[in-house]
Formats: C-alpha cells, sequence, structure tokens
C-alpha cells in the first residue's frame, strides 16, 4: 500500500492553518442531537473497515450488528486518543507562549477541537448506547493508556498523532465520503472530524519539525523505535477490542458462536481493527513523506512492516 510522493518540505504556515480552522468550526448541535438522531436500520461504517462480508456465517442482521459494534468501537477509540493529543498539544504550546502571535493562537485552537471532539465522540457514544439495545464493552481505561502513552519521546507521540491525524483524512476521503447507505449522522461525523483535523495534520507536521529539530541519525531512529513500540501497545488494545466485539456481537445477537467461527472472528476482525487504526495511517503518503523527509531510514522502516497492519 507504500505510495510515493515527493518530500519536499510543505509550507505549511500558522497564520494559514488558524484562518482555516476559524472558517471550519462547527458546533456540537450541527452534527448530533435534536432529531438528529442514528439510525440503527443502517450501517455506520464502510465495509472496507468493518469487514463483516468475509464472516459468510453471520446472518444478515448480525453483519449489520457487527458494522453498527465497528462503529462504536471507532467512537470510542477516537474518545480514547484524543485524551492523549489535547494535553500533548497543550504541553507543546505552553513552552512556546511568546514569539509567534499565530503559533500561540493555532495551537490553543487545535486543542480547543480537540476537547470538542471529545466532546462529540462521547455524545455519538451515549446515543449509541441508547439505540443499540445492548451494552457494549470497550478498552480502557482512557487515562491509564495515555498515560503509558505520553510517557514515550515526544518525537514518538508527536509522529503517533501525525499518523491518527492523516488517518483521518484518507478515512472519510476514501472510505466514507463517495459511500452511499451509511447513515446519515455517522457520516457527517466523519466528514466534520475530517475538516478540523486537516489543520491539525499541519500543524503536527509544523511540530515533528520542531521536535525533531537538532536530533541526529541514531536520535531519530529510537524516537521511530518508540513510534513503533506505541504501534505494538495499541495493536494489543486492538486484538482485546475484538476479544470484546465478538462478545458484543454475541450478547446483541443473543447466541454463541462455535469455536470455528470465533477462531475466523478473531482472525479476520482483528486484521479489519489494524487496518482502520494503524496501517491506514502508516501507508497514508504524507505520513511516510514526513518521515522521509526526517530520515529516508525512517520511511523504509515504516514501509517494511506496515503490510502486518494492512
Ligand atoms: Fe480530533
Ligand atoms: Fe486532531
Amino acid at each position: 500500500m507504500a505510495v510515493t510522493q515527493s518530500t519536499t518540505k510543505p509550507s505549511y504556515s500558522f497564520q494559514e492553518t488558524l484562518a482555516a480552522s476559524q472558517k471550519a468550526n462547527w458546533r456540537l448541535e450541527d452534527i448530533i442531537g435534536g432529531d438528529k438522531r442514528l439510525s440503527f436500520a443502517q450501517p455506520f461504517m464502510p465495509e472496507s473497515f468493518a469487514r463483516v462480508e468475509e464472516l459468510s456465517f453471520l446472518t444478515p442482521a448480525e453483519k449489520m450488528k457487527l458494522n453498527q459494534i465497528r462503529g462504536f468501537d471507532y467512537l470510542c477509540a477516537f474518545g480514547l486518543v484524543e485524551e492523549f493529543i489535547l494535553p500533548f498539544v497543550l504541553d507543546h504550546a505552553r513552552h512556546q507562549l511568546q514569539g509567534d502571535d499565530y503559533r500561540v493562537r493555532a495551537f490553543l485552537a487545535f486543542a480547543a477541537e480537540e476537547a470538542k471532539h471529545i466532546h462529540l465522540f462521547k455524545h455519538f457514544r451515549t446515543e449509541f448506547e441508547t439505540g443499540f439495545g445492548t451494552e457494549c464493552l470497550f478498552i480502557g481505561p482512557p487515562e491509564a493508556i495515555a498515560g503509558a502513552i505520553l510517557a514515550h519521546d515526544p518525537l514518538a507521540v508527536a509522529l503517533v498523532i501525525l499518523h491518527i491525524e492523516w488517518m483521518t483524512q484518507r478515512h472519510y476521503l476514501d472510505s466514507v465520503k463517495d459511500e452511499r447507505g451509511l447513515d446519515a449522522q455517522f457520516k457527517s461525523l466523519l466528514k466534520h472530524h475530517w475538516m478540523e483535523e486537516a489543520q491539525h495534520t499541519k500543524l503536527d507536521t509544523l511540530m515533528i519539525e520542531a521536535l525533531a529539530e537538532g536530533r541526529g541519525e541514531a536520535e531519530l531512529e529510537k524516537a521511530l523505535g518508540e513510534y513503533l513500540e506505541i504501534g505494538g501497545f495499541l495493536d494489543e488494545g486492538l486484538r482485546q477490542q475484538t476479544e470484546f466485539n465478538l462478545e458484543n456481537l454475541q450478547s446483541s445477537a443473543g447466541r454463541k458462536l462455535s469455536g470455528d467461527e470465533r477462531a475466523e472472528f478473531m482472525t479476520k476482525q482483528h486484521q479489519a481493527l489494524r487496518w482502520t487504526f494503524l496501517g491506514s495511517g502508516m501507508t497514508h503518503a504524507n505520513f511516510l513523506a514526513t518521515l522521509e523527509r526526517l530520515s529516508p531510514a525512517l520511511r523504509k522502516r515504516v514501509e517494511q512492516v506496515a503490510p502486518v497492519f494492512c
């Protein structure tokens, strides 16, 4: 899935990013609440992420349930990652309150948007829990996961954040924008998230340039090693979530799968979660281009491991 792209440095500016952020600035009420409700008669996730059709032992109704459970894990996963992005961005901005006023304002807008996204994902999660009919399990708690990630080198954490933000761009543009038949509110969630994350990808890139400044090859490779460690940690979380999704499906469908069905579910659905949250970010052309500008060896290493997550 690796894509080649020019490694010419993009000309992102704090002033332009701030202006784009002010233009996008939507309200929660524009997306969910009032008469804007989730429709449980429709799928929430595109098949490229949900991969329910591969599970031939499920009935059409069970496939729909599993698709919506994947929508639930998407809401929870983003709620979870935004929990460590927010303090990380605030800490980064805190050290740079003097100098460029546009930089200060752009980073504070970034943090405010992530706080709004946390609120948005929670709101959708409550809406899901009200309408789905059975309780669903999700990994956590978010504070413990955030703490484990934030204990790493800030450059490694910033790379994880860049991966996540480019991933949201790809999720909407490649898999959701032109997909017919998805629930309108869920589609609107991904669209509005995409609109604001577009600015975050640029600010992340600028943040990475600042954090990488003055580092030699060995230090950059060490930071990439920590990025991959965080990826491994998240992958273990995704495996656990796949087990939870199996439980979530069985309780909502009211039947137990056989041993063979459970094994097939675990293999195929773990890979579906891997592509949704890891592979689709690791292979994003702009993420790889940023790695290459730091050092071609970093890009090469990520390209070597990415197929496992696709
Ligand atoms: Fe966000
Ligand atoms: Fe973001």
